[in-house]
């Protein structure tokens, strides 16, 4: 993750020290504590945005593997006539695998052998990458008119060349639906995402298909699981939690497109996909389960967000009878997740892979439900807050909103904001009520470079985190969003996304990288500390690992100027070498992107700290965390 640049650095340092303007002093008090500290405070919040699952995270290849159609077609799949061959494509609402899935692609071949096959393929999410010597599994439900059992010839095929890269045949389509699945081998070819899918058939007839899917090699080999460069970034970031499912994605526009998780749940031919609120249509295969597993995986806390009552048209359920279904569903889905194997739903889980039950510590009730226009908040979160009490009494609630019928143990403040915005409100919470609900902050992000944020919102964002690590004795956790970004060309529905990618590669953004150094230094306590002789662009904040005996020293040079910085640590001695993390941008302009993924990126050394005095300055546009070993 990082690159080791130490004598760059010193000289840097020392350079910079040259036309160093104001010199600050910071007093650390290394043994007096003022405060906890949250070791919880970072962690993921996460939605389909910006093709952020399908497209994105989750693996498959197939785009609109459930056929999806409008005026134009059948979106992403095309028809196939090689040579001679006569067919059409079209979509049959009587013919279905499932009461989830109950249309299919319909495809009538009147001409064809084998040297003139016709059949449909699909492009992806833009395109579909192979990498050599690579093994993709594939599955797809079928069913034939033919008496006898029909052959359909799987094709991984490069645009370029229009040569079949890897090929299978599935030989015993019959009369019934059935699941077919087959595997794909790629040779020594070379990495490409010019590649599409293709199914095609040798002999007139009828065929009908559903739910054709694709999978390269996922992170730890998971069936229907996620990408693996994605997944290295995230744990990277070492989170605490996962918010989820939303963000506006748990509300949908109207209460009929909301997250229903038991429709997200089991055999996929059993998940018939929603409309999304950010204008594509979700097939829901990274549902309830695999948000969990996605948990499990990262080591990371569920925050699980229940659907309560408002959706972003302005419609909303009203508290009382009406509002009943939607309490116990959530308190089904909180069964799903943490019930044992005796509990209905977490037998249901069992049944779906997951015998035991997930540790769940917080529920947050809706989303940004200030928008909510009816004012049914406060009587919507108090009917959940009780019903969901009752059960589970440890359970931790979080409200969107301020209300004021219960009292919630924590509250979720959004902030999207510009940089400036962020420096000169570092110390939001500095006066906050300490006696009041908890703080998370669920939504944040300096909006400042697309699709991905520059070097000027990183600095932005770090300006905030300290603020927010200052006071995470209230501040507990913290997400930014949106995480991930598609690239591509309509890729995207959110400017300043911190994660971008295309269908092969993936590359953190300066924010990125600001995230991964903070989380990599989480404290368990506050330390006295004093700032003096500052200008407006220096932030800092200081956190202690007590069990490490570890100093964390957050530093934001936000200036165009160096920043001449003396740190001095009273309270325990300080080893002599002190590690050193820098992000630095000439810059504020300066970002990185899908064809020059590192320009920005951290780096680290060794700084030799001389008693308890270090004389320390910051080049211009810089981030820094430093750790020093207590003695
Ligand atoms: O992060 C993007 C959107 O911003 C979220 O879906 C919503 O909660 C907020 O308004």
């Amino acid at each position: 993750m990082y690159k080791t640049r130490g004598v760059i650095l010193v000289a840097m340092l020392f350079c910079a020290r040259a036309g160093a303007q104001d010199r600050a002093t910071l007093t650390i008090h290394a043994d007096k504590r003022v405060a906890p500290a949250s070791p919880a405070l970072y962690g993921l919040m996460t939605e389909e945005i910006n093709y952020s699952y399908d497209g994105g995270l989750y693996a498959e290849m197939v785009n609109n593997r459930l056929f999806r159609n409008d005026w134009s077609g059948v979106l992403h799949w095309y028809l196939v006539e090689k040579g001679n061959a006569k067919a059409k494509m079209s979509i049959d609402r009587e013919a279905g695998p499932s009461a989830a899935l109950k249309t299919s692609l319909r495809l009538e071949t009147t001409q064809t052998d084998e040297q003139n096959p016709a059949g449909v393929l699909n492009e992806g999410y833009w395109g579909m990458e192979l990498r050599p010597n690579t093994t993709y599994k594939g599955s797809f439900y079928a069913k034939t008119d033919s008496a006898s059992p029909s052959a359909v010839m799987v094709r991984l095929v490069d645009n370029d060349s229009g040569k079949a890269v890897a090929t299978a045949t599935v030989s015993d389509v019959a009369q019934t639906w059935a699941q077919h699945a087959f595997t794909l081998k790629t040779a020594a070819a070379a990495n490409s995402t010019h590649n599409h899918l293709e199914l095609l058939v040798s002999r007139p007839g009828t065929l009908w298909l559903q739910l054709v899917s694709l999978f390269p090699p996922t992170y730890k080999d998971s069936l229907n699981g996620n990408r693996i460069d994605l997944m290295e970034k995230l744990a990277a970031m070492h989170p605490a939690f996962l918010r989820f499912p939303g963000g506006n994605y748990l509300e949908g526009d109207h209460i009929a497109d909301r997250f229903q998780w038991k429709k997200t749940v089991g055999p996929l031919v059993d998940r018939a996909g929603h409309q999304g609120p950010w204008r594509y249509y979700s097939s829901d295969g990274l549902g309830l389960l695999e948000f969990l597993e996605w948990c499990e995986d990262l080591n990371m806390q569920p925050l699980l967000a229940v659907y309560a009552g408002y959706s972003l048209a302005q419609e909303h359920v009203n508290p009382g009878m009406d509002l009943e279904p939607y309490v116990n569903d959530a308190l089904d889905e909180i069964e799903y997740v943490t019930g044992g194997t005796d509990t209905k739903w977490g037998a249901v889980r069992a049944a779906n892979g997951h015998p035991k039950p997930f540790s769940l510590k917080y529920v947050e009730i809706g989303n940004e439900d200030q928008f909510d226009r009816s004012r049914s908040y406060d009587g919507r979160f108090a009917q959940f807050y009780k019903a969901i009490k009752a059960k589970y009494p440890d359970l931790q609630l979080i409200a969107t909103a301020p209300v004021k019928s219960v009292r919630p143990d924590v509250i979720d403040d959004h902030f999207y904001r510009r940089a400036t915005e962020f420096f000169s409100d570092t110390g939001h919470y500095d006066k906050a009520d300490r006696k009041g609900p908890k703080i998370f902050v669920g939504e944040w992000a300096t909006r400042e470079g697309a699709p991905t944020p520059n070097m000027g919102a990183a600095l932005g964002d770090a300006a905030w985190m300290t603020g927010m690590e200052r006071n995470s004795d209230i501040v507990i956790m913290a997400s930014y969003a949106p995480l991930l970004v598609n690239v591509n060309p309509n890729g995207s529905q959110w400017e300043s996304d911190l994660i971008g990618y295309d269908a092969s590669r993936s590359y953190g953004s300066p924010s990125y990288y600001a995230q991964v150094m903070f989380a990599s230094y989480v404290g368990d306590a506050i330390p006295e500390t004093k700032l003096e002789g500052a200008g407006d662009r220096l932030f800092y904040s200081v956190t202690r690992n007590t069990a490490a005996k570890q100093l964390y020293v957050k530093l934001v040079n936000a200036s165009s100027s160096p920043a001449a910085v003396d740190l001095a640590v009273d309270g325990g001695g300080v080893a002599p070498a002190a590690k050193i993390v820098s992000l630095s941008a000439p810059d504020t302009q300066t970002t990185n992107t899908i064809n020059q993924p590192d320009r920005i990126a951290p780096v680290e050394s060794t700084i030799h700290v001389a008693g308890s005095l270090m004389h320390h300055v910051m080049p211009p546009y810089t981030i820094q965390v430093m750790r020093l070993d207590l003695r």
